[in-house]
This record gives C-alpha cells, sequence and structure tokens, in this order.
C-alpha cells in the first residue's frame, strides 16, 4: 500500500514541476532526469506558475499530512528559503467534510448513548472541516448550552501513518543526495512533525491541555478558554463551550464590530509570553485559524492539540540569551552554553561568541520597534546548531510559535512594538527568579521535598557506615567517610536552621 502512495506522491511531483527543486548538483540533477523521463507520458500543469506555488498546489492535492508539513515548513525560515515561506503560510486544508452521519455515529459509539439524548440540538452541516477533525454546533439536552463537537476524521491515524513513512523515506533521500542536506536536518523535522501530529489525535490529551491553560489565566480579563465538558469527552469527541467570536484574519468585520485591534495585537503577544515565560506551558498553534475574538475584544483561544513545555532551564536559557543580547555580551551566551552543558565542553569560546556576535549585531542595529524575536532566535539556533548543539524539540516548537505569533501580531497591528509589549512581562520574570523573593520561593517549593528527605539522611548514614565497617579492607574509605559525615553534619545543621526560618515565615 505504501509503495502505490509513493507513487502517487511521485506521480504528482511530476504533474506540478516539483522535479526542478531537484536540480540543485549533478547527481540529484541525473536523479530528477531519470525520473522526468520514465514519466514522459505524465503533462505537466501549471507551467505558467512560479515553483513556490506550485509546491503549494501540489502539497494541498496530496491531502491532510503535506498540508500540515507545509504549514510546520512556513514556520521555519531557518531552514526553508524566503519566497517559499510566503506560499507555505497560505496552505489550507481542502478537504471534504465527512458524512455527518458518520460523524453522529462516532458520537454515539464513543459517549454511548443516542445523539437525540445528549443534544437537544444538532446542526448536521458542520461549522469547520479541516485535516483532522470537523465541528458540529449543538446544544446539550442536560441544561441547553450551546456546544462545539469535535469530532476525529475516520481513519485520519492510518493516513497520516502511511505518509509520515513516505516522508521518513523522502527524509533520508534529501540528506543522501543533497550536498548539504545533513544542514536541512530532514530527519528532525520529520521526527519532530510525527510527534506533534500524533499528540493532536488524542483529543483527552487536547482537552487535558486546555484545562490546565484555563487554570493558569484563571484570574487573566484578556483571554477566553473554552470549558470542556468532560463527560461527553473521549478520544475521539470533545464537547465544549461554543465562542462566539470574529476569527482574527477577518479585518473587515472586527473593524466593523469596532474592536480595537492595537489593543487585541498586545494581548496576543502578552497572553504568548506570559505563557512562556509564567507558566512555561504555551499554546503552540496560534495561528489566526485558532483564534478569535469575542464582541467585547477579548482573545478567545480554539484547538490545544499542541502545547509547548519549558523546563526552568529551559526559560533560564531563553532569558540568559534575550538579556545577553540587550547588553550585547555575547561572551557570557558563549561560557553559559559550555558551563550548563548545552555545548560541548571543547567548543572554543572566542569562536561561538564572535559567530553569536556576527549574528546579533546586524539585527541590533534596527530601531527596536522592527526587531524580531524570531529572528534573534532563529539566529542563535542556527549558530548554536553549526557548534555542535542540538536545540531542544521544545525550543523549536517555541521558535515556531514565535513566528505565529509575530505574523499574528503585525497583521493585527503593523507599528507593534514586539519588544516594548515582551519586555515589562520578562522584566517581571526576571525580577520573580532572580530576586531574594525567587530563591525564597525556591526555596519553599523545594520545603515538602527536605521535609521527607532530612530525617532519613542520619539513618542512612548510619547504614552506609556499618556496612562499611563490615569490611574491613575498606578501612580507607571508611576514614574518609566519617570525615565527610562530620562536615555533612555541619551542613545539617545550617540548613535545619534555614528551614526553621522558611517554615516560620510560612506559618
Ligand atoms: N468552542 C468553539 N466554539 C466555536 N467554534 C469553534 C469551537 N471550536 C472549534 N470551532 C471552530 O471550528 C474550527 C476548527 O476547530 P479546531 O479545534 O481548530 O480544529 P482543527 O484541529 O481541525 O484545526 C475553528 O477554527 C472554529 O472555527
Ligand atoms: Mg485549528
Amino acid at each position: 500500500m505504501r509503495i502505490f502512495r509513493l507513487f502517487k506522491i511521485i506521480l504528482t511531483f511530476k504533474r506540478y514541476g516539483l522535479f526542478q527543486i531537484l536540480t540543485i548538483n549533478d547527481k540529484t540533477s541525473r536523479f530528477a532526469g531519470i525520473l522526468a523521463f520514465a514519466l514522459w507520458f505524465i503533462p505537466q500543469k501549471h507551467k505558467d506558475k512560479s515553483l513556490p506555488v506550485r509546491v503549494k498546489l501540489a502539497f494541498e492535492h496530496l491531502g491532510p499530512v503535506f498540508v500540515k508539513f507545509g504549514q510546520l515548513l512556513s514556520t521555519r525560515p531557518d531552514l526553508i528559503p524566503s519566497n517559499y515561506i510566503a506560499e507555505l503560510a497560505h496552505l489550507q486544508s481542502k478537504v471534504r467534510p465527512f458524512d455527518t452521519k458518520l460523524s453522529k455515529q462516532i458520537i454515539e459509539n464513543s459517549i454511548n448513548k443516542p445523539i437525540n439524548e445528549v443534544f437537544s440540538e444538532f446542526i448536521d452541516t458542520p461549522v469547520a472541516s479541516a485535516s483532522i477533525a470537523q465541528v458540529h454546533r449543538a446544544r446539550l439536552a442536560i441544561n441547553n448550552h450551546e456546544v462545539a463537537v469535535k469530532v476525529l476524521r475516520p481513519g485520519i491515524a492510518k493516513i497520516i501513518d502511511k505518509d509520515i513513512k513516505v516522508l521518513k523515506l523522502a527524509a533520508l533521500v534529501v540528506e543522501k543526495l543533497f550536498s548539504d542536506g545533513k544542514r536541512l536536518r530532514p530527519q528532525e523535522v520529520i521526527d519532530e512533525f510525527e510527534t506533534t501530529i500524533h499528540e493532536e489525535l488524542d483529543f483527552l490529551q487536547e482537552a487535558a491541555n486546555s484545562t490546565e491553560l484555563a487554570r493558569l489565566h484563571k484570574n487573566d480579563k484578556r483571554i477566553i478558554i473554552p470549558d470542556v465538558y468532560y463527560d461527553y469527552t473521549t478520544k475521539d469527541v470533545i464537547v465544549m463551550e461554543w465562542m462566539n467570536g470574529i476569527t482574527i484574519s477577518d479585518i473587515p468585520a472586527l473593524k466593523a464590530q469596532g474592536i480595537d485591534l492595537e489593543k487585541l495585537s498586545h494581548y496576543g503577544v502578552e497572553i504568548f509570553y506570559t505563557q512562556v515565560f509564567h507558566f512555561g506551558f504555551f499554546h503552540a498553534d496560534m495561528h489566526p485559524g485558532n483564534i478569535l475574538c469575542s464582541n467585547d475584544g477579548r482573545y478567545i483561544a480554539l484547538d490545544f492539540g499542541i502545547v509547548g513545555c519549558l523546563s526552568d532551564e529551559d526559560k533560564r536559557y531563553l532569558a540568559i540569551n534575550i538579556l545577553a543580547f540587550f547588553n550585547r555580551d555575547y561572551k557570557k551566551v558563549a561560557i553559559t552554553h559550555v558551563e550548563s552543558g548545552w555545548a560541548p565542553k571543547d567548543t572554543p569560546i572566542e569562536q561561538f561568541e564572535n559567530a553569536i556576535r556576527a549574528v546579533c549585531e546586524p539585527i541590533f542595529n534596527k530601531p527596536l520597534a522592527q526587531i524580531s524575536f524570531a529572528q534573534v532566535l532563529i539566529k542563535l539556533f542556527q549558530v548554536s546548531r553549526r557548534f555542535g548543539i542540538v536545540v531542544q524539540p521544545q525550543l523549536i516548537l517555541l521558535q515556531k510559535t514565535i513566528v505565529n505569533v509575530e505574523g499574528m501580531g503585525r497583521i493585527l497591528n503593523p507599528e507593534l512594538d514586539l519588544w516594548k509589549t515582551a519586555k515589562p512581562i520578562l522584566n517581571k520574570w526576571l525580577r520573580e527568579q532572580m530576586g531574594v523573593k525567587g530563591f525564597v520561593r525556591n526555596l519553599k517549593s523545594e520545603l515538602p521535598h527536605w521535609s521527607y528527605v532530612l530525617p532519613t539522611i542520619p539513618r542512612n548514614f548510619a547504614t552506609a557506615l556499618t556496612k562499611l565497617q563490615e569490611t574491613s579492607d575498606l578501612n580507607q574509605n571508611y576514614n574518609k567517610l566519617v570525615r565527610d559525615y562530620r562536615r555533612m553534619s555541619g551542613l545539617l545543621a545550617v540548613m535545619v536552621i534555614v528551614l526553621t526560618i522558611i517554615l516560620v515565615i510560612k506559618l
């Protein structure tokens, strides 16, 4: 079966004249020549259109996986030329909605109740039909609340698996045939794509992501996140609160409603940086299709199939880079990379520092309002890779999302100053992290752990000592351990005092 799919993809490439992409070096041109010769009988379509446009059309023709993959590539200016980025960003699924009968059957099977019992009203024509799911508008029988019912497209997991296998094969070919195939990191890109697209297939995960973000934003008046009705939510179906709003890409409709676009753009950027720096948990699919604006100008977030998680270490990495960028202290960035183990121990610091300077200085020469966080990150990651640093997937996801957020912000408000919007959020976070408050908070958060571990230390030491005593030839180690134990007791005493003080403050 996979071979048929592969054949269909090759035919589509021929039909849309995409073998031209392969004419990069002698080896690849020969390969393209042989393929073209073997498929001479397939006529080419859209001869008058440019190559990036033809790539876009071919991806649309190849279906949901390619559309999603193209959308992902459009957020990787570090890998793909800008003329392709512009086209791929406009990729849209042209999948037909699936039969509503089938939709209802899936809902009944997964909720285990007849549709009429659960919903007092169910609108057959779907409000949206995308590559992975279809959304219906309905009303719950139990409370008359209006809901959106998102149903997983039947058979989608199989389609995805098949296409991912083909993409993996293509990645291998690209790496072997192109001289700078490795630089494009095709295998890495496909692996990441596979992870995110699989995550999107589990609606229970999506529902949990949505609830977690709603909890984190609980007192935030800028954003609305739909409630999930867990009684009717399964792996294949999500039932959630219906959101009335205008899609964020419909500028004329937003203007007609009298929405303050400048404010909305600030909300978007602020929400994103709050999620990144304060929560370490961010909505990683912030494209305009997933964002609405409520009638009173608030930001409505939808579709939490992809989220990113950042550890404190990741946040520190970002903060150091951003701060060092402000201070033009590139040596600090280089040294921290090595000290923290991100870069190999033998990284030539001066060369690394120079390379970072070379990417950052030109950006700094622009007015601040025009500086893009995405560009800074992309360039830094490029340098990192050159020096053997593997950029973590969650940071790549962050890069992708920043590209989305900046794009969205600037559509709403071309004057948007990204630094100005982000700086207060960053400063607040840094104050919290690096000041005394942060120190005390971190200590407090470690308290439960220490209250459990501390009392067991003396017993563990005593057990270890007895064991050592039993083996006479370990006398030397024994003496050393006794010395360490004495030193340790001093440390333990200090820790106990500190913990007591914290406990007193806490109580
Ligand atoms: N809670 C909701 N209220 C109103 N419309 C919704 C809701 N959830 C989804 N939609 C509509 O359905 C579309 C697709 O839903 P989404 O969750 O983004 O699915 P997909 O993963 O297929 O992109 C959205 O762009 C929006 O128009
Ligand atoms: Mg969506």
